[in-house]
């Protein structure tokens, strides 16, 4: 018997809703239509997601995509086995718009619901590309909020090998984007306009390079870009694509050596790359060319599903489902966790 998993993502600025086919005999559950709508037009007159903005919008759209996904899919909403839903970490408002919906549908239709960690939905999400990865690997998660190195031996076991002390690697960009005008979410643009720069131009920190252990930091490097944006003075614009290729260099040169250290450390031969930052260009070169020196597999989920999206929770809870780490069930007084460690639901 297969399931129809019906999966809602609305932990941040993105409203995602997906149809994901689970069989019985423990393969690859396969996605059958997604649908997202971004906020990012709304929260960039404002630098930054504002919370109150976002459930509103969450609330406006999460049901027009549901249908559109159902419509896409040829399903109607009574064929859906189970309603799952991102449940944290993520903005508290925002969580309560999917939770309310899913935990309502799910009681609608006398479905069980199950609530999903957003940072396991990245994590699983490359299982959806044409080329699944194995377990066990090393995953790098790099979002704007969560940066982490982590030790994946299935589903649901998760062990943190390390991660940032202060700001995220997403973070990094978006700060550094900021403050040279790049609007929000910077990442991407900072990325394309780098592009015409000189990643050695500047000479910015690589902080915790050499710590000896796999954590990161990067608020000292945003620090470190604002000041050398301050003494550019008026010559800014026309150094911008510099000083935004050396900030990326020393974001991804961080991210490279310390995955590297991270396969040394626990002799794994496959790395597993997860979350909006896993979108840059950098990033994806320097990480297969230094790991097919080192014969080490790369996965990647497919670019559009980098950054948020439905498609990665009702991933994450098919496979939570097929590997019996968890039971959907018909308790609908849901909560959510806008804090929540992923090795807190390790197995
Ligand atoms: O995973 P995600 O959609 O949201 C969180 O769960 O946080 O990641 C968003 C982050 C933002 O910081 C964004 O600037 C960054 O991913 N990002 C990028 C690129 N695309 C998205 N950063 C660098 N280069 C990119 N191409
Ligand atoms: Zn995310």
């Amino acid at each position: 018997m297969s399931l129809l998993i019906l999966g809602i993502e609305s932990s941040c600025d993105e409203t995602g809703v997906a149809l994901v086919r689970a069989g019985d005999g423990g393969g690859v559950p396969t996605l059958l239509a997604h649908a997202l709508h971004s906020q990012i037009d709304m929260h960039q007159a404002y630098g930054g997601v504002v919370p109150e903005l976002a459930s509103r919008d969450h609330i406006r759209r999460v049901l027009p995509l549901t249908e559109a996904v159902l419509k896409d899919a040829g399903q109607p909403l009574s064929a859906v086995d189970v309603v799952a839903y991102t449940r944290g970490p993520g903005l508290a408002g925002a969580l309560l718009v999917g939770a309310g919906v899913a935990c309502a549908l799910g009681a609608a239709l006398d479905k069980p619901v199950l609530g999903v960690h957003h940072l396991e939905g990245h994590l699983l999400s490359p299982f959806l590309s044409s080329d699944p990865p194995q377990f066990p690997f090393v995953a790098l998660l790099v979002s704007g909020g969560h940066t982490q190195l982590m030790r994946v031996d299935g589903v649901g076991r998760y062990a943190i090998l390390g991660e940032t002390i202060d700001d995220a690697a997403g973070e990094a960009f978006d700060k550094s984007a900021k403050l040279m005008g790049l609007g929000y979410p910077g990442g991407p643009a900072l990325s394309r306009l780098a592009q015409q720069g000189d990643p050695r131009a500047f000479k910015l920190p690589r902080p915790l390079l050499h710590s000896g252990n796999l954590d990161f930091s990067f608020a000292g490097l945003k620090t470190a870009v604002l000041t050398q944006a301050k003494k550019l003075g008026d010559d800014l614009q026309a150094r911008k694509a510099d000083l935004a290729a050396s900030t990326e260099a020393a974001i991804v040169e961080v991210l490279v050596k310390k995955t590297l250290a991270a396969l040394q450390h626990t002799g794994m031969r496959r790395v597993v790359v997860a979350g909006g930052v896993g979108a840059n260009r950098l990033l994806r070169a320097q990480l297969d060319a230094a790991c097919a020196q080192r014969g080490v597999r790369v996965h990647y989920p497919e670019l559009h599903l980098c950054t948020d999206n439905g498609a990665m929770i009702a991933m994450a809870a098919a496979m939570r489902l097929q590997a019996g780490q968890q039971q959907a069930n018909r308790n609908y007084a849901f909560d959510v966790k806008p804090r929540w460690p992923l090795d807190a639901i390790a197995a």
